[in-house]
C-alpha cells in the first residue's frame, strides 16, 4: 500500500480521534475489498500481492473454503520504555477464534488451513462462517480485504448438489454492499465470455463503477494468443478498467520464490512481451496497487463534504455555548474550549490540504 496514502488516512483519523466523543460517527469508514472469481483463478494470489505478505493458503483445486475477512490495522511501532530493548517484531497477526499473537506468517497460513479443516471438513466442503484475521503493522492502511471461495458449477467431495447457488449467495453477501470494491479475477487462459466473476460483479454493479477487472495467468496463454484487447478495454467495459498480472505459479510456490522476486519477474514479463510492451506501465501488481490507492483516495474525497459539515455543526455548537456565557466567558475557561475547537478545525484543514497536495494522485 502506498506510503503517502497511509499517512494521509492516518492524519485524518488522528484528527477525528482528537475530537473524541464530540464527533461520534465521524471516522473514515474505508471500503472493503473483496476478490471474486472462479476456483483457482488466482484470487488468493492477487490478494497476497496487494497486502505484500505471504500468508494465504494457495494451490490447485479448492483451497479457500471459508471466507477470510482480513482486517489490516495500521499500528505504529511503539517506543520502547526508557532502558528497555526495542520490540523484536513490528507486525503480527491475530485471529478472532484464538487468543494468540502470530509473528510468523507461515504459522498464520497453517492456522488458516487448520481452521478451514475444523469447520469446513477435510473433503472440499465450503462454509459460510468467516475466519477473522487481523494484521497489525506500521506498513498497512486501515482496510478490510475479503478472500472468498471460488465460484464453481459442479459439486465434488462433500459439496452439496446446490453448491453453485450456495457459493454465489455467499459471495453476494459481501459484494452487494455499495461500500465494497470488487476485484473481479479472471484467468487469461480461460475465455472471458465464461467469466463468472464479471457476470456476478455486473449483477451488483451494473455500471462497473466499483469493479476492477484483474486478468491473471497471462503467462499461461496459448502461444500466439494474447489478451491485448481485453486489457485495453475493447472487450468488456469497466470504468476502472482491466489490469493484467502474473502471479507465482505452483512451481514458484513450491520452490519458495519470494514475493519481491515474483514482482520483478512480472515486470520483466510485461516489458519484454511483444504484445504488452506498450501497455506495460498500466499492468502488473504494482499498477494494481496504485489503482487501488486512487480508488481509496477518491472514496476519501467523496466523504469529505460530510466530514466538513459535521465539523461545522460542531463549531456552531461550540460558538453558541460560548455566546450563552456572555462577555465574561470570553475571558474565562469556556474561551479555552472554543479555542480548542478552533485549533482542531484549523489543524484538520491544514493537515488535510497538505496531505492531498502532498499525495501524487495522478495514475495515468
Ligand atoms: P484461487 O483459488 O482463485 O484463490 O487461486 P490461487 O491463488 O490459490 O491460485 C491457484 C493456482 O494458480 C496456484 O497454484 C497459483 O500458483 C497459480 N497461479 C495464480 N496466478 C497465477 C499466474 O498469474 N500465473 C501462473 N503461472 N500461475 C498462477
Ligand atoms: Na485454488
Ligand atoms: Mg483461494
Amino acid at each position: 500500500m502506498d506510503a503517502d496514502l497511509i499517512k494521509l488516512v492516518n492524519k485524518l483519523q488522528d484528527t477525528f480521534a482528537n475530537l473524541g466523543t464530540c464527533y461520534a460517527g465521524g471516522e473514515l469508514d474505508m471500503p472493503q475489498l473483496a476478490v471474486v472469481g472462479s476456483q483457482s483463478a488466482g484470487k488468493s494470489s492477487v490478494l497476497e500481492t496487494i497486502v505484500g505478505r505471504d500468508f494465504l493458503p494457495r494451490g490447485q483445486g479448492i483451497v479457500t473454503r471459508r471466507p477470510l475477512v482480513l482486517q489490516l490495522i495500521h499500528t505504529p511501532v511503539p517506543e520502547p520504555a526508557p532502558g528497555q530493548p526495542a520490540p523484536t517484531y513490528t507486525e503480527w497477526g491475530q485471529f478472532l477464534h484464538l487468543d494468540k499473537r502470530f509473528t510468523d506468517f507461515d504459522e498464520i497460513r497453517r492456522e488458516i488451513e487448520q481452521e478451514t479443516f475444523r469447520v469446513a471438513g477435510q473433503n472440499k466442503g465450503i462454509s459460510k462462517l468467516p475466519i477473522h484475521l487481523r494484521i497489525c503493522s506500521p506498513d498497512v492502511l486501515d482496510l478490510t480485504l475479503v478472500d472468498l471461495p471460488g465460484l464453481t458449477k459442479i459439486p465434488v467431495g462433500d459439496q452439496p448438489s446446490d453448491i453453485e447457488r450456495q457459493i454465489r449467495s455467499l459471495v453476494l453477501d459481501y459484494i452487494t454492499k455499495p461500500n465494497c470494491i470488487i476485484l473481479a479475477v479472471s484467468a487469461a487462459n480461460v475465455d472471458l465470455a465464461n467469466s463468472e466473476s464479471l457476470k456476478l460483479a455486473r449483477s451488483v454493479d451494473p455500471q462497473g463503477r466499483r469493479t476492477i477487472g484483474v486478468l491473471t495467468k497471462l503467462d499461461l496463454m496459448d502461444a500466439g494468443t494474447n489478451a491485448l484487447d481485453i486489457l485495453t478495454g475493447r472487450v468488456y467495459p469497466l470504468k476502472l478498467g482491466f489490469i493484467g498480472v502474473v502471479c507465482r505459479s505452483q512451481q514458484d510456490i513450491n520452490s519458495g520464490k519470494h514475493l519481491t522476486d515474483a514482482i520483478e519477474t512480472e515486470a520483466e514479463f510485461f516489458r519484454s512481451h511483444a504484445a504488452y510492451r506498450n501497455i506495460a506501465h498500466k499492468n502488473g501488481t504494482k499498477y494494481l496497487a496504485k489503482t487501488l490507492n486512487q480508488v481509496l483516495l477518491n472514496h476519501i474525497r467523496d466523504k469529505l463534504p460530510d466530514m466538513k459539515a459535521r465539523l461545522n455543526t460542531l463549531m456552531g455548537q461550540a460558538q453558541q455555548e460560548l455566546n450563552s456565557f456572555g462577555d465574561a466567558a470570553v475571558y474565562g475557561d469556556k474561551n479555552q474550549q472554543g479555542a480548542l475547537v478552533l485549533r482542531l478545525m484549523t489543524q484538520f484543514a491544514r493537515d488535510f490540504v497538505a496531505s492531498i497536495e502532498g499525495t501524487n494522485v495522478n495514475i495515468s
